[in-house]
Parts: C-alpha cells; structure tokens; sequence
C-alpha cells in the first residue's frame, strides 16, 4: 500500500507526525509495508511556522514541497490545486490522507476525488478530524470541513459529535470510523521532552525552580484579529486578568500585521511585565509551546486545537468564540465559551480562575493510540479497494 500524507499549515503537523510513526512501527513489525510520501504544501512556510514543529515533533524531511505560500483564500486553494494535481498523477497513491480544515486539506481532497489515474481509479481520501462542526459557515475552516467530509472516503473521527454530524448529513455510516484524536497523540508523547524546554527560563518565568503564575494567550481568527474594534473589545476583556498576572502572548503573524494597522501596540509590551500590558513574543515551537500551556495558570484562546490540548493537559480554557466545532471539549473537558463581548471574557476568565472541577475526565480515545487505529483501518479500507479491483477469474 501506497499512502500519501498531506500537510500544509502548523495545526497539521502534529495530527500527521503520530500517523507516520504509527505507519513506521506497522512496518517494523509486518512484512506487508506501507510506503509512505510526505507532501508539504507550503501554506505555512517560516521557520517558526513549519520548521520549528519539523525539528520538534521528529517529523521526516517532505517528500515533496509544493512551496505555494501566502495569498487569498481563492488564490492558495487554486495554486495548491494546480500544483498537487501533476505530483499525485505521478506518484498514484492508493489513499491521500489530509488533515484538519485549512485550505491544503481542502485542496488535495478535491484534486484526489477527481483523479482518473491511467488505470481507472483514483485514490481513497482520508480525512483525520472528520465530522467537526461550528454550524458557522462565516469561518473559512467550517466551509473546508463540510466540503472535505463529503469528498472523503474514509473519515476518521476524533469526538462523537462528529459521529453525529455526519450522520446528519447523510454520510454512509460504513465509511465513518471513530478513531480518536492524533494531537492527542502528539501531545501524550511529547510531554517529557517539553519538560525539558528552556522557554521559562528564558522568558523569566522561573526563578530559582518556582513558577511566577502566568496566562497564555492566542488569537488568530481573522473574526477577531481583522476588525480593530472586536480586537479591542477582546483585549479589554482581558483588563481585569492583566493587573492580576502576566499574560504571555506568542502572535501569529498574521496578528501581529493587524497590530500594527489597527494602532493597538498600546495593549503591548515586548519584555516587561511590570506593568499591566500584554508580553507579545514570537510564535513559539511545537516543545517550547506546550512547556508554556502545561506550566500556565489559563489558555485564552481562539484556535481550535488548543481547546483539546487543554482539555488533554486537564488545563482551565477560555475560548474567545461564539461556538466551538470541539463541543467535547466543554462537555467533559476544561474549556468555557467566553464568546467576544469584554464582560463575556471577563466573566469566563473569573470563573476559570475557580474552575468547580480542576481533573476531568478525558474524552473517549483521547488516549495516545488513534494514529495506531487510523493505520489499521487505512490497511482495511485499501485492501478492500484492491480485492475489489482484482478481476474475477
Ligand atoms: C491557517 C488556517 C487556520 C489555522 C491557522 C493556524 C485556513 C483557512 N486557515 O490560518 O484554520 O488555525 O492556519 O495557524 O487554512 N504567514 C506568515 N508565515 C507563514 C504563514 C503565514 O507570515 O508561514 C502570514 C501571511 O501573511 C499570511 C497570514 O499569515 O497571509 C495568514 O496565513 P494563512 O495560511 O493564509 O492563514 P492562517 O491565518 O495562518
């Protein structure tokens, strides 16, 4: 079997790497090997965006670098089309396997649902994360979700409201399987090695062995970065938690761009906490990152992913969204809609600095092992491809 693994932007990296080493252990251990290619889109390209989490999460260099970059929605979607199209007609894979809801994963499924190899077929798709919904077809991820859920073969669930969703939508159950969540995975195998990051330190964050009580956080939707006025509101939600403790904040680039253009430096400062302004450092790596979320008081957020890391770490979160595509995450986990009005954030950070439960449960399959299901069930689903393929005698 041939398996074509696509990445594209930093949330995908840690979702793909347990993946390969789940396919590298297969492959110690059987004689039917799976071969492997690694395709990188190049969505994200800095260092601190995509070398950082290479180096960090042990991932193999890309087979294959698409080197699209930054543009608009439209234009990154079609130049990713454009280019995966000849490398997939070249390499013929018996499944693609895409990740996540940016818009590489939306790209290669819908390249690979039309392929016509020369022999008549074309690859399975794969989706890892399928059936997660916001129900807010404004964000540019959920439209990514609906549209690569309906193009896969092989949807890999992470929660159960996915089993749900697609259920609702009409997708055949038999194609849906419910595997758990591989940055779960990446998060469960990295713990010790994070341990181990300087990034306290360096930051001055501990002294002496004691931590001084921090928050982190991130913000990088484009509904709250790219409107001065709700980016203001967000930070001013923030006004209370700032007198009571740092709050380290690693920006995106794309933050720290809308920063500068909408005249908001003022909430900031580079180095001193000594006052009540946010510390903005650079977008950190895969280690140094999860050092800073397992070591903070609270994660403020907007990203989906940090929602379940923190749910995994057992780790107060609150979400500056409306909604959330991860509901299990507030369910059973640590996580708390704050919404974007300045008292909603308030009021969500108050209640989280005394969460009424601290250790909860952890969602089922957020175990460390879905990379080993997600293996199992590609060996299944592309055997039975060919068995069906092979003409009868
Ligand atoms: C993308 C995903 C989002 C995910 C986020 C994680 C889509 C639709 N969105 O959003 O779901 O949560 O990644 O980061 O795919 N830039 C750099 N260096 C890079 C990459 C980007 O400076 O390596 C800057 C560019 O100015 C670019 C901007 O960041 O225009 C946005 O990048 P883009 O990939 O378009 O979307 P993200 O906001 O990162």
């Amino acid at each position: 079997m041939k398996a074509m693994i696509v990445v594209g932007a930093r949330p995908n990296f840690m979702k793909a790497a347990p993946i390969l080493k789940a396919i590298e252990r297969h492959n110690q251990a059987s004689p039917a090997k799976i071969e492997t290619l690694l395709v990188h889109t190049g969505q994200h390209y800095d260092a601190q965006m995509s070398d950082a989490f290479f180096a960090d999460l042990n991932l193999p260099k890309p087979d294959i670098s698409l080197g699209v970059g930054s543009d608009s929605h439209a234009a990154q979607t079609a130049e990713i089309m454009k280019r995966f199209e000849p490398v997939l007609l070249k390499e013929t894979p018996d499944v693609v396997v895409v990740a996540g809801d940016v818009n590489s994963t939306i790209a290669c499924a819908l390249v690979a649902a039309k392929m016509n190899y020369s022999s008549g077929q074309r690859p399975l798709i794969a989706h890892v994360e399928a059936g997660l919904r916001s129900f807010d077809r404004s964000m540019p991820e959920e439209i990514n979700r609906i549209l690569t859920d309906h193009l896969s073969d092989i949807l890999l669930v992470s929660e159960e409201s996915g089993l749900r969703n697609l259920e609702q939508e009409g997708i055949p159950r038999e194609r849906v399987f419910f595997v758990g969540n591989t940055m779960i995975d990446s998060l469960l195998a990295s713990q010790q090695k994070a341990d181990e990051s300087p990034v306290l330190r360096q930051l001055g964050l501990n002294d002496s062995g004691s931590t001084k009580p921090y928050a982190l956080l991130t913000l990088h939707r484009p509904a709250n970065v790219d409107r001065p006025a709700t980016f203001r509101e967000i930070l001013e939600g923030l006004a209370e938690l700032r007198q009571q403790m740092s709050v380290i904040f690693p920006a995106h680039p794309r933050t720290q761009k809308q920063i500068q253009e909408s005249g908001l430096e003022s909430y900031f400062a580079a180095t001193t906490d000594a006052d009540s302004r946010i510390r903005m450092i650079k977008p950190q790596g895969y280690l140094d990152f999860l050092c800073l979320m397992k070591n903070a008081q609270m994660v403020i957020t907007d990203s989906g992913g940090i929602q379940e890391e923190t749910t995994g770490l057992g780790l107060p979160c609150v979400t500056v969204r409306e909604n959330t595509e991860r509901p299990v995450t507030v369910e059973e986990g640590t996580n708390l809609l704050a919404g974007v009005s300045r008292e909603g954030i308030r009021q969500a950070i108050a209640r989280q600095r005394n969460p009424s439960k601290t250790k909860k449960p952890v969602p089922r399959y957020w175990d460390g092992k879905a990379a080993e299901r997600i293996v199992e069930v590609l060996l299944q689903q592309v055997s039975a491809r060919l068995a069906q393929a092979q003409p009868t005698a």
